[in-house]
């Protein structure tokens, strides 16, 4: 392949940030079509000249795309969008946790049974850290024997403020403030973001797809803690159970320290140790890299699918 074509659908945080890497890289990529809600809409980085820029069915209908990314979020439109791309036999790359903790055994199936297609979602899980590609990569052996990280920064920040003496709701706003948390922070506190990532990593880690709904999962909404105690939303999984839940941390335990946007994760390997995965959780150049690496994939000519369709 001379270069890869690529429809990318989504201008955002992340989208944007792609544009700016796929522009810059090194890689052979270029972008060919973009969709957006609004396309008159004033945005920060304004959309590329030279671009189709159109609807989304203008990108999973084309003829003349290697590859599609959907940095959107949500998920009945990213659903549709996916099936009808990887049912045309070509790849579908995403950083969309909630379509693929929900509906990723039926999505990994269609790839699985289409030639030509493809699923990647590295920036799905822990932003920019190459979380899912370790795991991956460790996965081979079937030596894994549990996964444990802190894998949402909203609820590392709270914590990390509480600690110091604030209440739930003043490290609630502090975290507001800082951007750290979104206007509604109900998916970052209720736990359900860490529990959609770390039913990604669970799949990937132990080759059977587990959705979101087998996460045992506790948030940290309304919770108290006395100044020094250090507890953090921890996301763990042993290869059946996964839960989310906040737990109490001794000082100098693996990542007690981090207090962020950084991500954590800690996976054990039998007779092999354990490894350590930290970095920046989410941020749209960090994301965006997650992504761009996914295409690097694509354009060495890999195909592949994010985890094995199995599921219960
Ligand atoms: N931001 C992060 O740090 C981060 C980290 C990890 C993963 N992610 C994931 O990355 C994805 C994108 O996040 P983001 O922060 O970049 O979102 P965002 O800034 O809100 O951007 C969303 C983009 O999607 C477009 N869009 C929305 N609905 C659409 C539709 N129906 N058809 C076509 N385009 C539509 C919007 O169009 P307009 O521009 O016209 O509004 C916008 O360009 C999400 O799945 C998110 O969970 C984000």
């Amino acid at each position: 392949m001379e270069r890869l074509r690529v429809g990318l659908i989504g201008w955002g945080t992340v989208g944007s940030a792609l544009g700016g890497l796929i522009a810059g890289g090194p890689l052979p990529v270029e972008l060919v079509r973009i969709a957006v809600r609004e396309p008159a809409r004033e945005r920060a980085s304004g959309l590329p000249e030279g671009v189709d820029i159109g609807p989304v069915e203008a990108i999973t209908r084309a003829d003349d795309l290697d590859a599609v990314v959907e940095l959107v979020g949500g998920m009945d439109g990213p659903r549709a969008w996916a099936q009808a791309v990887l049912g045309r036999g070509l790849p579908f790359v995403t950083a969309n946790k909630a379509l693929l903790a929900t509906h990723g055994a039926e999505l990994a199936v269609l790839a699985g049974g289409t030639p030509g297609a493809a699923l990647l979602a590295s920036a799905s899980v822990g932003g920019g850290a190459p979380m899912l590609e370790v795991v991956e990569h460790l996965a081979a052996t079937g030596a894994i024997t549990r996964l444990r990280g802190l894998l949402n920064a909203t609820t590392t920040f709270i914590l990390s403020s509480m600690a110091q003496g604030s209440s739930y709701d003043e490290a609630l706003s502090a975290a507001q403030r800082a951007g750290y948390a979104e206007a509604d922070p109900s998916f970052d506190v209720e736990g359900r973001d860490a529990a959609q990532k770390l039913a990604i990593l669970a799949s990937v880690a132990w080759g059977r797809f587990r959705p979101e709904r087998e996460v045992e999962t506790h948030g940290i909404v309304g919770i108290s803690l006395e100044p020094g105690r250090i507890v953090r939303l921890v996301a763990e999984a042993d290869g059946e159970d996964l839960r989310v839940k906040p737990m109490e941390l001794l000082p100098g335990v693996a990542f007690a320290s981090a207090t962020g946007v950084e991500s954590v994760l800690e996976i054990e390997v039998r007779d092999a140790g354990s490894f350590r995965i930290r970095g920046p959780g989410a941020g749209g150049r960090a994301t965006a890299g997650a992504v761009y690496a996914d295409l690097a994939r694509l354009v060495a000519g890999e195909r592949p699918i994010l985890f094995s369709p199995r599921g219960r």
